[in-house]
């Protein structure tokens, strides 16, 4: 059965060509009211070769038999784009939030409490390079699990490559570790994310660490401050060359994930009565004046 694609940005249209590169048909699912429709689209992929797919459009708010359904919309976008398919998709089908940040992995079960849902991560780099072009620009790793009882992986997001991961919120919380240092520094100071290895960095990102770690050990993340420095400096390393996605909004002029990153960090500190300076700061450069 089909899987639906809902947002379809960079990593949901390479999402959805992988699918019908393994014999698995996929709907990019689009704003409601529209036409069904299908279009050409191209991927550039990590061999450099082109190839080209007819990929199907389908309105979110018109039924269609769908097993899965991957969302990729930013994380500011998310519950409004589900909001339409909420209204028809049965109870049963997973639907996996794969977005930068947390917040939505909390709201979306308690606004839709009888679906069934996932989340996941992926690290992969992906650039657009036209509406219907897209450049696969790193392998990355992929990971998802239940955020309700324990289920088996659904077998598209394994033909994706996607780990089954039970403590899959332990996961979330690492890569918003990443995310919160390498995403609002790159964006506000519009480099690459190689950039951040330089010596001038060191002493801001040390700061910003320490105030992750002293959340992550109130909400049942324990891990030194040193360990999550080292994943944000070889993740730094490893897409050295990239420019982060939140880099790529705030070039676009586009709303950014801020408020699901480091937004979502102070609302907890602040929850929890933890003094987050550097964070705090770091936001506040970036928030529209
Ligand atoms: O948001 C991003 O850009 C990515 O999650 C990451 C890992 C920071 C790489 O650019």
């Amino acid at each position: 059965m089909t899987v639906g694609v809902l947002g379809a940005g960079a990593l949901g249209q390479l999402l959805a060509h992988q699918l019908i590169e393994h014999g698995l048909p996929a709907h990019l699912l689009t704003r409601p009211g529209g036409q069904p429709e299908t279009l050409p689209h191209q991927l550039i992929g990590l061999d450099g070769q082109t190839r080209q797919a007819e990929l199907p459009r389908h309105p979110s708010d018109r039924p269609n038999p769908l097993s899965l359904v991957l969302v990729l919309t930013k994380a500011h976008h998310c519950l409004e784009a589900l909001a339409p398919l909420m209204t028809w998709l049965p109870n049963s089908v997973p639907v996996v939030l794969l977005h930068n940040g947390l917040g939505p992995q909390f709201e979306a079960p308690k606004r839709w409490p009888t679906h069934s849902w996932w989340a996941g991560s992926l690290t992969d780099g992906a650039l657009r390079l036209a509406p219907r072009q897209v450049r696969h620009t790193g392998q990355g790793v992929r990971r998802a699990g239940p955020l309700g009882p324990d289920a088996p992986i659904p077998p598209a997001l394994a033909t994706l490559g996607f780990e089954s991961d039970p403590d899959i919120l332990a996961a979330l919380w690492q890569k918003l570790t990443v995310n919160l240092v390498i995403n609002p520094l790159t964006a506000r100071d519009r480099v690459p994310n190689g950039a951040l290895l330089k010596a001038a960095y060191q002493p801001e990102i040390a700061a910003l660490c320490q105030e992750i770690t002293a959340l992550g050990q109130a909400l049942g993340y324990p891990e030194p401050a040193e360990a999550v420095r080292d994943r944000v400096l070889t993740v730094a390393q490893a897409t050295a060359a990239n420019r982060s996605s939140m880099l790529q909004d705030v070039e676009a002029g586009r709303p950014t994930e801020l408020p699901a990153i480091t937004g979502y960090l102070l609302a907890e500190a602040r929850r929890l009565e933890l003094p987050c300076p550097h964070h705090r700061r770091l936001m506040a450069s970036l928030a529209p004046a």
